[in-house]
């Protein structure tokens, strides 16, 4: 299981590339504008904080497959790494998929839905597909249901395309997602904290802590 932050906020993302086992970064165009600031740095900055060894995925702003190919070969060449262009499934994003896949760019197919979207983008080339579980959710959809279904397909099919589950509200979905074998997930830093929070743990500690000091003091091991 992959864990990624889907968000271009700096602060977020130095904190979960610190805290926890980060495998990449990943945006959309809604969420780079929601910082408000210009694009490169932007993308640069994430790139520093995560090292080239990080997965860092980046969606196109292009409609056609050949200013598809263009952004995403220039993306490669700035951001350099381990980079994935995330191209929104259509005709286009199709095309360029397979134009890409000539030129050695990995890419994410986005927007997926349907189980048979993610088939096809599985047979373009794509090497991750990402099904959005929320929105799914948000129209009666059953969102885990459908990243289920493409799991299931990827695995009768011997396709070696990978699941990123996104789009995720709470939680219960991601791990619902996990439960099934999704691949990979990409989520915001704090359903990550929700992830591994539990109200025992803080009682477990508390009386560690308790149960020590009874005995041994201020004292910590590095003190014997
Ligand atoms: C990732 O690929 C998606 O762009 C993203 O997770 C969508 O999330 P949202 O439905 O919360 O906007």
């Amino acid at each position: 299981m992959l864990y990624m932050l889907d968000t271009a906020d700096l602060e977020a993302i130095r904190h979960c590339n610190e805290f926890y086992p980060l495998a990449g970064v990943t945006t959309n165009p809604s969420i780079i504008s929601k910082q408000k600031t210009d694009f490169w740095p932007l993308v640069e900055e994430i790139r520093a904080i995560i090292g080239p060894d990080k997965m860092l995925h980046v969606q196109t702003t292009q409609k056609q497959a050949d200013g598809i190919v263009a952004e995403a070969k220039l993306l490669k060449e700035r951001l350099g790494g381990n980079f994935y262009i995330k191209i929104p499934i259509c005709e286009e994003g199709l095309k360029a998929t397979m134009m890409l896949k000539e030129a050695g760019i990995p890419v994410t197919m986005t927007a997926i839905f349907t189980p048979a979207q993610a088939l096809i983008a599985a047979k373009a080339g794509a090497d991750f597909v990402a099904p959005y579980v929320n929105r799914l959710d948000n129209i009666l959809s059953d969102g885990v249901s459908v990243v289920d279904d493409i799991v299931q397909l990827f695995n009768a099919h011997g396709i070696k395309t990978r699941v990123l589950a996104a789009s995720f509200k709470n939680a219960e979905q991601v791990h619902k997602c996990a439960l099934c074998g999704c691949h990979s997930v990409t989520i915001t830093g704090d359903i990550m904290k929700t992830l591994i929070s539990h109200p025992m743990v803080d009682t477990a500690l508390a009386n560690f802590d308790k149960d020590w000091k009874r005995a041994y003091g201020d004292k910590k091991i590095l003190d014997f």
